[in-house]
């Protein structure tokens, strides 16, 4: 009797134990679920149309969308956590709504206005919020007509300082602010008027091209000095942010070297900028002239620049001393606590790493595959890079080494005196970053026109191609020497990415 007992009591006590495990391991498992795995990036659905996918038209990798709206660039991926949803959600929240001006308080002045305040507007500024220029996550929707508002553009500004270098014009930021709240002079108007420049193809076929001239008004501050150059930036399509800044440094370097002694003299080379965060020397990648090193550097940077809105990045005003009025005006935060909270920051940096790319369509047409052999043969390839693979390093998993087509190689290349601007850290004014062509084919669906280049000056993809030089003057030469079928092919090709 009593060994039976002891038997008894020791099975049960295994029976505990087991039982206390099972607990642990359901309850670390929770935990780790919703702690943690859900960081990588992937959720519990299902992923099998990817693997089903023909590997050409996952032009993001798993970040591809297939989406046949008109919202191509604005997407998350299929199978995202239901916590990155969640983030996703409240950047595009930021994303998307206008700013208004402040009202002198800051947001733990104001009961509820929790991480959903958007006060702080300028007081100088060029758009009220990120969508009004990035329309869609893509190009602004109306492209610049002479004579009308400047939107989703604006002017950059550079005067000689004297010792070969350059610096902002007397009076006024690098950026011309064409807006400002009541009671604030904007710094100035910003017009381009256009010139004709029509040419022939070597076949015989007419284009012509419309070349821009660039002139201020209204100045707040006093005349530009004599040489001051003034260019024209426009708004990119912003998907696929993630993936580009998940390539490793080295392979972009790799483009570089690998351009060396080409037999065209292409020859990209990497923008070096200051971080503005850390004060170190990184990196460019991102906007035109790869001017910015991060996304979380560039939602700082154009909240600051373009919508007048402080954030831990840039936490006081840009006001000029003599801009008497714009120091004085209503702000929505302070430098303790700036205009775009910590937590607003951090969601606009997850949302751009989060936007999808656009899967590529056409691969079933014949005239839009020869025009991606006449792509290669032409050697746009060589800067517009077909297929690069990410690195390792990503906080976000599920962006690490994927195999993506993005159609650049984010270097600086010389583009010809046409195309010229003004300098920008390492660039000189000639240069301009290749911008990725991946989805360049749905701009048109999702922004209503196919204006193109840095300035929006190209009319569709046709003239884009025509305003290269520089380093892509001998692919450009290819391309003009080609006959009218195969361009058109070629073209069938782009609005397939
Ligand atoms: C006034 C129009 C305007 C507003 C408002 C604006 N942007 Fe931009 N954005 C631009 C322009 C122009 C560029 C290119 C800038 C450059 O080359 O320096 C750009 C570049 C970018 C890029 C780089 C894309 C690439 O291909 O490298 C990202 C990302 C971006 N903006 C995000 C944002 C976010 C986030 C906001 C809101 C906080 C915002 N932008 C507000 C006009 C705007
Ligand atoms: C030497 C590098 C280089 C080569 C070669 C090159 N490109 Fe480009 N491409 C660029 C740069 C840099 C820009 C941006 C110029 C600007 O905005 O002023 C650009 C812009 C474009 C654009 C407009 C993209 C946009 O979003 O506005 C298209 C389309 C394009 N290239 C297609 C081509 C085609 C087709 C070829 C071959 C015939 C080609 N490129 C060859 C560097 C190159």
């Amino acid at each position: 009797m009593k060994r039976f007992r002891a038997i008894d009591s020791s099975r049960r006590l295994a029976l505990y134990l087991a039982a206390l495990a099972l607990a642990c391991g359901v309850l670390g498992f929770t935990w780790w679920k919703t702690q943690y795995a859900w960081r990588d990036g992937y959720g519990d659905g299902d992923m099998s149309h990817f693997a089903q996918a023909d590997p050409r038209a996952l032009s993001g990798g798993d970040m591809t969308v297939f989406h046949g709206g008109f919202e191509p660039f604005g997407q998350s991926p299929d199978n995202l956590p239901w916590q990155y949803e969640a983030i996703f959600e409240d950047g595009d929240g930021v994303f998307d709504k206008a700013f208004i001006p402040g009202d002198g308080k800051t947001a733990s002045q104001v009961k509820n206005a929790g991480g959903t305040r958007r006060r702080g507007l300028g007081p100088l500024y060029n758009a009220r919020g990120c969508a009004e220029c990035h329309f869609r996550d893509g190009r602004v929707e109306r492209p610049y007509e002479s004579g009308g508002e400047m939107l989703g553009m604006f002017l950059r500004l550079s005067a000689p300082d004297g010792k070969g270098g350059w610096k902002p014009p007397e009076g006024y930021h690098h950026q011309l602010h064409d807006r400002a709240i009541d009671g604030v002079p904007p710094e100035g108007r910003g017009h381009i008027d256009w010139e004709e420049v029509p040419g022939r193809f070597p076949d015989g076929e007419a284009y012509s091209l419309r070349k821009p001239r660039f002139r201020v008004t209204d100045l707040a501050h006093g005349e530009l000095p004599a040489g001051t150059i003034i260019e024209a930036r426009t708004a990119p399509p912003i998907h696929g942010g993630g993936l580009l800044e998940a390539i490793a440094e080295s392979t972009l370097l790799g483009f570089a070297e690998a351009q060396k002694n080409d037999p065209d003299e292409v020859s990209g080379k990497p923008n070096y900028v200051t971080d503005p965060e850390t004060g170190r020397r990184v990196l460019g990648r991102f906007s035109l002239k790869a001017n910015e090193p991060s996304l979380r550097a560039q939602a700082a940077g154009a909240s600051f620049n373009d919508m007048g809105v402080t954030s831990p990045i840039y936490r006081r005003e840009g006001c000029l001393p003599h801009q008497k009025e714009c120091l004085a005006a209503k702000h929505g935060g302070t430098p303790d606590e700036p205009e775009l909270s910590a937590k607003q920051l951090e969601d606009l940096t997850v949302y751009m790493r989060l936007l999808a790319v656009p899967a590529r369509r056409g691969l079933d047409d014949p005239a839009a595959l020869k025009g991606e052999e006449l792509f290669k043969e032409a050697r746009c390839n060589v800067c517009h890079v077909d297929t690069v693979k990410t690195g390792g390093a990503h906080p976000i998993k599920r962006l690490r080494n994927q195999t993506i087509h993005p159609y650049s190689d984010l270097l600086l290349h010389d583009m010809g005196p046409g195309l010229a601007g003004r300098p920008d850290g390492e660039a000189t004014a000639r240069e301009w970053r290749t911008p990725p062509l991946w989805g360049i084919g749905l701009t048109g669906r999702s922004n209503h026109h196919t204006n193109f280049l840095h300035d929006q000056r190209a009319r569709g993809l046709q003239e884009a191609i025509l305003w290269h030089d520089g380093g892509a003057a001998k692919a450009r030469d290819r391309f003009m020497a080609m006959s009218r079928g195969e361009r058109a092919m070629l073209i069938r090709f782009l609005e397939s990415l």
